[in-house]
Formats: structure tokens, sequence, C-alpha cells
């Protein structure tokens, strides 16, 4: 398969061969367009770093430096964050680096900075740490606009993290600079730490940019805690890997402290696919992918878009769209009936918040052709209602 090619090359049969739960989930009349996982094999060079480490035994005990020195070399260079070695953690994905976090920042009763939609994972982690979510509203209405007065007003003495996601799941927004900076002032004034989850930064549409809130002044990159994977870009959630760093040590220390006994990092498998993913091996994977998300983005918004009662926000990044349906059935019940009637699953947006009510999760991370198919089916289940 050409490299060109890879990106628009699923089909159902592929898919249904290669072990996955997006795939494995439903009957096999289904489209699944549920998970955060892209239909796309897994990239040659992957499977290669993959082998080859197989082939050395690569599987004692052994030290994680010399990936987390590859790992502080990316972060540098593209999130211009200015860490060592020795700043950067290894852990086995982005949701288990948010509970060190939380644990990290907030003691009983202490309030989080959560946005109204976020990523449902977020909250689900607060109750261990007994801290209480206050919902920083972003409005549909209002583009999904981060608006520091807003958040100004619901800051407390009580505030002891802001957790952002950026690009943000499921808004489809990516933060800009000035709103970055609007939060990094207020996260500097009152000494809040910031948890920023940067998985989606490399799924970020033509117009946008990424930036990464501790790149902005050295007031902020100490008070922040980047999170970083691969499960969205290369599909390789199976692999288990993350990384996270700060360039406040007292930070680390305490985040490798709450983590002993309870996560290693990762596996040397991992790691040997973590140093290939950020290499500028993987560049022409990087663009190859956004190239093809600006075509299903473009066949899911204008077929969604052109039904009454369905509003399709523009997406800035992240492949998972959040449009939101006035049909007269709630989310469940619209996700039910889609499943049912069209044979496509796609999620609820209920689990996202109070904001997240008749809203759906779409993944446009598939082929042309899979994603033609699913809008014909969607599109003609809609029109009986
Ligand atoms: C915003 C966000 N953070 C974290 C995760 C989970 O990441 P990981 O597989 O690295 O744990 C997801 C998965 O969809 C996500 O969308």
């Amino acid at each position: 398969m050409s490299k060109e090619n890879i990106f628009n090359s699923a089909t159902a049969e592929l898919m249904r061969s290669i072990p996955n739960l997006k795939w494995d989930r439903y009957p096999d009349d289904v489209i699944p367009m549920w998970i955060a996982a892209p239909d796309v094999p897994i990239a040659p060079e992957i499977m290669k770093a993959l082998h080859d480490s197989v082939d050395e035994m690569d599987m004692y005990y052994n030290a994680d430096k010399s990936t987390r020195e590859v790992l502080a070399g990316k972060i540098n260079e593209f999130n211009k964050i200015p860490v060592d070695t020795d700043d950067v953690m290894l852990i086995q994905g982005v949701d288990p680096s948010i509970w060190l976090g939380v644990k990290y920042a907030c003691k009983p009763g202490d309030e989080v900075i959560v946005n109204d939609p976020t990523y449902h994972a977020f909250t689900a982690v607060l109750p261990a740490a007994e801290a209480k979510p206050v919902s920083w509203v972003l409005d549909r209405e209002d583009g999904y606009k981060f608006d520091s007065e807003a958040l100004k007003e619901i800051i407390t003495p009580r505030t002891k993290l802001i957790y952002l996601c950026n690009p943000h799941n499921p808004a489809g927004r990516v933060m800009t600079k000035e709103e970055l900076k609007a939060v990094a002032d207020i996260a500097v004034d009152g000494k809040i730490t910031i948890m920023v989850d940067e998985l989606w930064e490399d799924i970020v549409f033509k117009g946008n940019k990424h930036v990464s809130i501790a790149s902005l002044n050295p007031e902020i990159s100490d008070l922040t805690l980047s999170s970083w994977g691969f499960s969205k870009t290369f599909g390789v959630a199976g692999l288990q890997i993350g990384y996270m760093a700060t360039t406040n040590k007292e930070m680390l220390e305490s985040m490798q402290k709450a983590a002993t006994g309870v996560q290693r990092g990762t596996s040397t498998l991992g790691r040997a696919a973590a140093r290939v993913m950020v290499s500028n091996e993987m560049d022409y994977w990087r663009k190859g992918m956004m190239d093809h998300l600006h075509k299903t983005r473009a066949i899911c918004s204008k077929r969604l878009g052109s039904i009454p009662g369905v509003e399709f926000p523009m997406l800035e990044g992240t492949y998972v769209p959040f449009p939101k349906f006035d049909l007269g059935l709630t989310s469940d019940e619209l996700q039910e009936y889609i499943l049912k009637e069209a044979r496509v699953a796609i999620s609820s947006g209920k689990g996202d918040g109070e904001k997240g009510k008749g809203h759906m999760r779409i993944n446009i991370a598939t082929s042309e052709s899979l994603m033609n198919e699913a809008m014909d089916r969607v599109v003609e289940a809609l029109s009986k209602l």
C-alpha cells in the first residue's frame, strides 16, 4: 500500500480483520464511528520498531532514559517548552496522567475548573481526590470561546486546578494564543496549577495553530503539567503509552512519588514505538492524516449540515465533531435510533457534561467511502423522523 493511500484505505473487511474494540463491539452490518480511534492500519515504521525491539530481546528491566531524552527533544522543538530529560515522565496513556495531576494539585474539598462540555474521563477522576468540579461553560452559540472573564468569576480561594484540553474534545476548538495567555495570567495571579491534555495536538485543521500553554512564559511553565500520547494520531492505544512533563521539579517529584508502586511507565515495546512516532520520519503521517481528514470533515459537515434541525460546528481540531441534533429525541434516543435504523454506531454526548445534551460525537477518521456510506444511511434514517 502506498504511503499516500494509507489514510483512505479503510474498508469494513480490512478493519474487521484487525483486532480492535471499535469494530468488534457491533454486528458486521454496523459502521462503527463511536470510539476515538482512527480507521487506518498501523504505520510500517512503527511495526518495524516493534519487530526490531523483539529481535533485540528488549524485554528485561531496562532504563527509560534514552526514550525520555528523545521525548524531551520533541517537547523542546515542537511544544517550545524548555524541559530536560529528567522533567519527562512516561505513563500508560493520557488518562492516568490526569489522575496524577489531580492527586498532585488537590486536597479534599478543593475546587477544579472543568469545561462544560468536557472530556468525560477528567470529571471521572475527581471523586478519588474528593475534589469538586466547577463548570467553566463553553457556549456553542458563542463559538465555544474560552471566555476568561467567565473564568475569573468562578475562581475562589479553593480553586487549585484548571483542567484544559487543547485541542478540545469534544468542542473541537483549538485554543488561540490570546485565549491561552488570558488563562495563563489568571493561573499565575492565583498560583493555580494547570493540567493540560494535548493528546490531540497533531489533529489541527487549516487556519488554526496548536500552541502549548507552558511555552508562554517561565511562570506558567512552572505551574503547568502537560500531557501527550499517541493513540489518536497513530491508532496505537493498545501500546499504552503517554508522557508528561513540567519544568517544575517539585511537581514532577511529587507525581513520581504518588505513582510509586502503582504505575511504572510503559513497556519497552511502547518506548521503542514512541521514539519513532515523535521522529521526523513520521512527518509524512501527520501531514497525510490531516490532508485526509479535511476531506472526511467536508463530507460529514455537508451531509449533516444540510438536515434541518442539525447544527454542525466548524471543527478546528480533533476528528470527533460534536453536532447538535434538535429533532425531538434525547442524545441516548438518537444514538439508539441511528444504530437501529441506519446501522451506524455514534456516541451520545450525554456523558460530556450538561452542555453535551442533545449532541452526538462522530468519529470521522475513516475512509471517504465509509464516511459516505455512513452519511447516506444516517441522512436517510433521519429523514424518516
Ligand atoms: C481528550 C482526551 N484525553 C485522553 C484520552 C485518552 O487517551 P489515552 O488513550 O492516551 O489514555 C482521549 C481519548 O479519546 C481524549 O480524547
